[in-house]
């Protein structure tokens, strides 16, 4: 059973300066909440109990939205507004979450060594901070852990790219494909499309053993100057099966602007108090 995960939140963001500068990528919000808060609730609803939020030190206001806000909540209680109160009280609750901070920004694979003496040794969930899913049937985190109770090794999370995109992800390289599972003997970060074994993209979330620290402890610095956590997954398949699982959920990379103003839109949409509006709106525009 898989009941820990982490979210690094850790990186500059500087696909989204200068707004970065001051405020996490993570706390960007869609309309009233902030993306952070949408991965801490996948993470809740497909069983995790409790999550590590890897952060640095200019990303105090994830910190701050996790925690009760007391003056806050006194103020919105004395002036009757039961229903803000509820809605500010109750973020997150139902699951534990913990903090650390990654000191110095030397990767994805280096922010996720930071959650070793939390996880221990027990496989976990990883949750990219500016990877949001809206799950179809279930919630894309739950579609990953479904597979791992079947296989019991680690599952890398893919979705299908075209193929001029495969240079943006890292590309799996099956070996064999079961419905949407795939064992894989390699992931090719950002091929030449004409190179690409395939076209699943690695998308954000991953269940890995934890012999993935050892891999991350060894590793040396790749692409960027960063420790690479596809790279160490690399070296973990010398040693473990490692699979991937095409997942039905919708992905938005909110750390790209269209992407981000796409996840907007569709949460607008979908929310009955803002969608006769926003048709109108979109409508106007043409
Ligand atoms: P990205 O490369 O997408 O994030 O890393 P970034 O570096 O913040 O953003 P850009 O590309 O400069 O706009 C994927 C995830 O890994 C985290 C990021 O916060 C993001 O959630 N990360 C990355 C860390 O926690 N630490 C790092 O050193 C690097």
């Amino acid at each position: 059973m898989i009941k820990k995960a982490v979210i690094p939140a850790a990186g500059y963001g500087t696909r989204f300066l200068p707004i970065t500068k001051a405020i996490p990528k993570e706390m960007l919000p869609i309309i009233d909440r902030p993306t952070i808060e949408f991965i801490v609730n996948e993470a809740k609803e497909s069983g995790i109990e409790d999550i590590l939020i890897i952060v640095s030190s200019n990303k105090n206001a994830i910190v701050d939205y996790f925690d009760y806000n007391i003056e806050l909540e006194t103020i919105l209680k004395s002036k009757g507004k039961e229903e803000l109160y509820q809605k500010v009280h109750k973020i997150a609750e139902g699951v534990n979450i913990f903090f650390v901070r990654q000191k110095e920004q030397l990767g994805l694979g280096h922010a996720v060594l930071q959650a070793e003496a939390f996880v221990g040794n027990e496989p976990f969930a990883v949750l990219l901070g500016d990877d949001l899913y809206v799950g179809k049937e279930k919630p894309a985190l739950r579609e990953l852990m479904d597979v791992y109770e079947d296989k019991k090794r680690s599952v890398l999370g893919t979705m299908e790219v075209t193929l001029e995109n495969t240079s943006k992800y890292g590309i799996c390289d099956p070996i064999n494909t079961e419905g949407n599972v795939m064992l894989l003997k390699g992931v090719v970060e950002k091929p030449n499309p004409k190179d690409a074994p395939s076209r699943h993209a690695i998308g954000g979330r991953y269940i890995l053993s934890p012999a993935i620290f050892n891999s991350l402890k060894t590793q040396e610095k790749g692409v960027g100057g960063e420790i690479q956590l596809t790279d160490a997954i690399l070296n973990l398949m010398k040693k473990e099966d490692v699979y991937a699982a095409s997942l039905q959920a919708k992905r938005y990379d909110v750390g790209s602007k269209i992407d981000y103003i796409e996840a907007i839109i569709d949460f607008a949409l979908k929310d009955e108090t803002l969608r006769p509006d926003i048709i109108k709106l979109l409508k106007q525009k043409g």
